[in-house]
């Protein structure tokens, strides 16, 4: 059987003023439809794999209140709750763990919480082609989106040859993975046509990742599968666990990895200029709220507080947002040092 699981428990700083520690990423509403992107993840997975029973969320303690708001449909059994964050690599596998005790069997699914997926169809159809070819193997799959530009904030992965008989559709071997590659690196992988992008969505039976951490990344499997036999064992030995996320402790070393060339609007939304790929507007502004502007082109005005209003006056690329009480004004080429901004405040008392 299949089991989805949603990875809802990082932290997120590239929406700041939006995102804070308490509410990363995955809980905005970002998109038209109202929903938040982690309700959009779990909408589309119910759809696809059509047992909302088996969908598994697996998120830190300190965000486990809005999970439940944002979810109400969620089986309690079906929360997993790190008592303190730990990176991707212990939260899929304390996902593994948990699975494996009830259907060992099983073949796991894992999808980060804060994507956007314009094309459900797409989706559903790549990933049951996923489905078919985990359950068939020992493969760990991945599902690759086409690189646009040099980015050094995705995965790499090297396609190696096309997989023969397969049931459905077409799947590569993996030559090479390579977790978030310096500039050069990055411009060098996309200059070759070689390369795609981890989506950092994978599906493999449990057996097999399970197996993955056991050889790769024996720090984490050891203890983890010692503990998950105790009554809350996990919990106690969650904060000694090291921070490595599966892409360093299983990906890159692993060498059963096969890639699903995936293609279905897939948007990471990394940062503020995200907001322009998703909202279209027709106009020459990007505008969420209230706002006055004169002479005011290619900007971004977000504001969620219905009293509040943004003015601006003879302004080019820039994104303006106010959030409580803060308010941010950054050029649109800069957004991606927000994070350091985040830094310096979590330093001044
Ligand atoms: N439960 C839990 N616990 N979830 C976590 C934790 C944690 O400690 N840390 C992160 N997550 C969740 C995030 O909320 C997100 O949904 C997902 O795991 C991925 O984590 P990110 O922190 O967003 O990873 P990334 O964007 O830097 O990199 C990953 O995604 C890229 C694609 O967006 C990698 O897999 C890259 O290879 C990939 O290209
Ligand atoms: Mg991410």
């Amino acid at each position: 059987m299949f089991y989805p699981v949603i990875l809802a428990g990082g932290s997120g700083e590239r929406f700041w003023p939006l995102s804070r520690q308490h509410k990363p990423k995955q809980f905005l509403v970002l998109e038209p439809t109202g929903r938040s992107l982690l309700q959009a993840t779990a909408d589309r997975l119910n759809q696809t794999s059509g047992e909302p029973d088996r969908l598994m969320v697996v998120t830190a303690h300190s965000h486990r209140s809005q999970v439940l708001e944002h979810l109400p449909d969620l089986p309690m059994e079906n929360l997993l709750v790190e008592p303190v964050p730990r990176d991707t690599a212990a939260a899929i596998l304390y996902a593994a763990l948990t699975i494996a005790r009830d259907d060992p069997d099983a073949i796991m699914g894992v999808f980060p919480a804060d994507h956007l997926i314009q094309d459900q169809v797409a989706f559903a159809r790549i990933l049951a082609q996923a489905v078919t070819i985990a359950a068939a193997s020992d493969a760990l799959v991945t599902l690759g989106i086409a690189p646009d530009y040099p980015s050094t904030g995705y995965g790499y992965i090297e396609q190696g040859k096309r997989l023969a008989g397969l049931p459905v559709g077409e799947a590569y071997e993996v030559k090479r993975f390579t977790e978030k590659p310096d500039a050069q690196t990055a411009a060098h992988f996309l200059s070759t046509g070689r390369f795609l992008w981890n989506s950092g969505m994978f599906v493999w039976r449990v057996q097999a990742i399970l197996q993955a951490f056991k050889e790769h990344a024996p720090e984490l499997y050891g203890p983890m599968s010692e503990a998950a036999q105790l009554r809350g064992g996990l919990r106690q030995l969650y904060p000694s666990l090291p921070k490595i996320s599966v892409d360093y402790a299983v990906m890159e070393r692993a060498t059963n990895v096969v890639v699903i060339p995936a293609s279905f609007g897939w948007d990471d939304l990394g940062d503020w200029n995200a907001l322009e790929r998703l909202l279209k507007g027709e106009g020459a502004n990007v505008v969420v709220g209230r706002h006055v502007s004169l002479d005011t082109g290619g900007a971004i005005l977000y504001t969620t507080n219905g009293d509040d209003l943004i003015a601006t006056i003879g302004l080019e690329d820039v994104v303006v947002v106010r959030a409580g009480d803060v308010t941010l004004v950054v050029r649109k080429d800069r957004t991606q040092d927000i994070k350091q901004v985040v830094q310096q405040l979590k330093r001044t008392p």
